[in-house]
């Protein structure tokens, strides 16, 4: 096994302030950027503080900048970075720091609860529910998520305008909105609710301006633009201009 010696800068702080703190660390061969935060706090900075959980890169909580890219620490190979380069492990930048490299997320748990739930069918028993093959591969996409937040953190809508966030949801509610509205089984629009638009109006789907890098730091490869929020502002503009779908909810609130 070959070794060698990395330069490590980690941000050190808490919502007061702080700053970035330098550090020479060993590093083996197949080892990921979370074992080396590992290492530091067993030999160098034992009061360094990092959530993680599972190191397979599937509770989601090892979610942080290297290099200025969001990343999960226990899926970043150390070999992805020469050996002369510095690493630079920073929080994630959308969410008030805690300490070092802990986030507050509760803002995604706010807009978890924003969503309304999956409305049962009226009628059919539990159990007796059908579903085609497509309909489950469509939403089965969405259901990898893995809950790292790093689509929320690197969503430009809110990722320097802390003011956007009361009205803006972020690309992994939106997707739960979107696989909802997709659900063949949600009877959400026979009890009053079309999804669609609520997005549009109470989920901030009009912010969305598709730029795609919530897709491109997914660690999941969940296809976040082109296979939730694109399809959900069609069917958003498609009920709104649509004379049919308006005029049966004129005679709906009847
Ligand atoms: Fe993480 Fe992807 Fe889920 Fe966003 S959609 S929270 S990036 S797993
Ligand atoms: Fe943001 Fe993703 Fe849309 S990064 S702008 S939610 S495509
Ligand atoms: Fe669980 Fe990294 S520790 S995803």
């Amino acid at each position: 096994m070959s070794s060698y010696t990395a330069h490590f800068k980690v941000w050190r702080g808490d919502a007061d302030g702080g700053g970035l703190a330098d550090y020479q660390v060993e590093v083996n061969d197949g080892e990921v950027v979370l074992d080396i935060i590992h290492r530091l706090q067993a030999t160098q900075a034992a009061d360094l503080a990092v959530r993680w959980n599972c190191k397979a890169g599937k509770c989601g909580s090892c979610s942080a900048e290297v290099n200025g890219r969001p990343r999960l620490m226990c899926m970043t190979r150390m070999s992805v970075f020469s050996r002369e380069e510095t690493v630079t492990v920073t929080p994630m930048r959308t969410f008030p720091v805690i300490r070092d490299l802990v986030t507050d997320v509760s803002f995604n748990y706010t807009k978890a609860r924003e969503v309304p739930a999956f409305v049962p069918p009226q009628g059919v028993a539990a159990g007796e529910y059908r579903m085609a093959q497509q309909d489950v591969e469509r939403s089965q996409e969405f259901r990898k998520c893995i809950e790292c937040f790093l689509c929320q953190n690197t969503c430009h809508v809110v990722r320097d305008h802390d003011e956007n966030k009361p009205a803006f949801s972020g690309p992994r509610f939106l997707m739960r909105v979107a696989e909802l509205d997709m659900h063949p089984l949600d009877a959400a629009a026979e009890a009053g609710l079309d999804r669609a638009a609520s997005a549009q109006d109470e989920h901030g789907l009009g912010y969305c301006n598709i730029t795609k890098c919530c897709t491109e730091v997914c660690p999941e490869g969940i296809h976040i633009t082109d296979n939730a929020l694109i399809p959900l502002k069609e069917r958003a503009v498609d009920r709104k201009y649509d004379p049919l779908v308006w005029l049966g909810s004129k005679i709906r609130r009847r």
